[in-house]
């Protein structure tokens, strides 16, 4: 699987007379990098769930290599795609059970690998046993941060084709803001990625923005193409990002909106 990408008008209702997703067409390169914005309940989370199979589509269809995904054994798409939810989904069990999950075998070594990668290693390291530490359901005993490592560990373990991201936005400090920007970049090193981002670094790590509104999508391009435009990026971002160049100063060639 290369991992190429495409949603050719696909609608989508939970409810019939409800629509939440409508006439979407988009199409990514493999080893494209493609943030997600919108304002809550624009039907970003959803546009994943369709891809994932979590739920199908009513109209149009998805296709990844140009194969509809409903031709595609579930087993197939799952091992293709690592997602990485809002709520991180922890059982109990120890770490790397959780890291592992139950599918193809992953050695030691390359869980450790993963969990290096990602900034994870550190606390696991601290932990009374480590990677064979128990966690009770849900992983309550780890926190937020540790929790949202651990997730980039188990997807960064299973070499997906495709990463999918629901980025959370419950907030961590400074410190661990920083090591969760940088393993969010690591995990869509050479690999196409689709992500819901809320951090101003993801985004600016992307290829291409995509802006959904009201279940549909109503701007692509690049940060500053979508600035340029001053449209409803440009809006989002003087809402929920521009807080975020003081905290983080990524790239200082953005221009304020006021200078643009
Ligand atoms: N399981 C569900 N059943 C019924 N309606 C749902 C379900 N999940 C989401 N919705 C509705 O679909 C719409 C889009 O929701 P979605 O979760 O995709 O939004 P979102 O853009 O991800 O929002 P947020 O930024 O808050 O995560 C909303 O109106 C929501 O209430
Ligand atoms: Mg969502």
């Amino acid at each position: 699987m290369s991992g190429q990408i495409e949603f050719r008008d696909v609608s989508f209702s939970y409810t019939p007379g409800t629509p939440v997703l409508e006439e979407i067409n988009l199409s990514i390169a493999a080893g494209e990098k493609v943030a997600i914005v919108g304002a809550t309940g624009s039907g970003k989370s959803t546009l994943i769930s369709l891809l994932c199979r979590f739920y199908e589509v009513n109209q149009g269809q998805i296709l990844i290599d140009g194969v509809d995904i409903r031709e595609i054994e579930l087993d197939e798409l799952r091992q293709a795609i690592s997602v990485v939810l809002q709520d991180v989904f922890l059982f109990s069990g120890s770490i790397q059970e959780n890291v592992r999950l139950w599918e193809k075998p992953i050695s030691r070594q390359e869980l450790e690998w993963a969990a290096e990668q990602v900034h994870a290693a550190p606390f696991i390291r601290n932990l009374p046993e480590g990677f064979t530490t128990a966690l009770n359901e849900r992983g309550t005993t780890l926190s937020v941060g540790q929790r949202q490592l651990l997730a980039f560990a188990r997807a960064l373990a299973h070499q997906p084709r495709i990463l999918v991201l629901d980025e959370a936005t419950s907030s961590v400090d400074t410190e661990t803001e920083l090591l969760i920007q940088d393993a969010v970049h690591r995990l869509m090193e050479n690999r196409t990625s689709l992500i819901i981002a809320h951090r101003l670094s993801t985004i600016q790590d992307c290829d291409r923005i995509v802006v959904v509104h009201k279940g549909r999508i109503v701007e692509v391009g690049s940060h500053a193409e979508l600035l340029a435009a001053r449209g409803i990026y440009y809006k989002l971002y003087q809402l929920q990002y521009k807080d975020q160049l003081i905290l983080h100063p990524i790239d200082t060639s953005i221009q304020s909106p006021k200078q643009a």
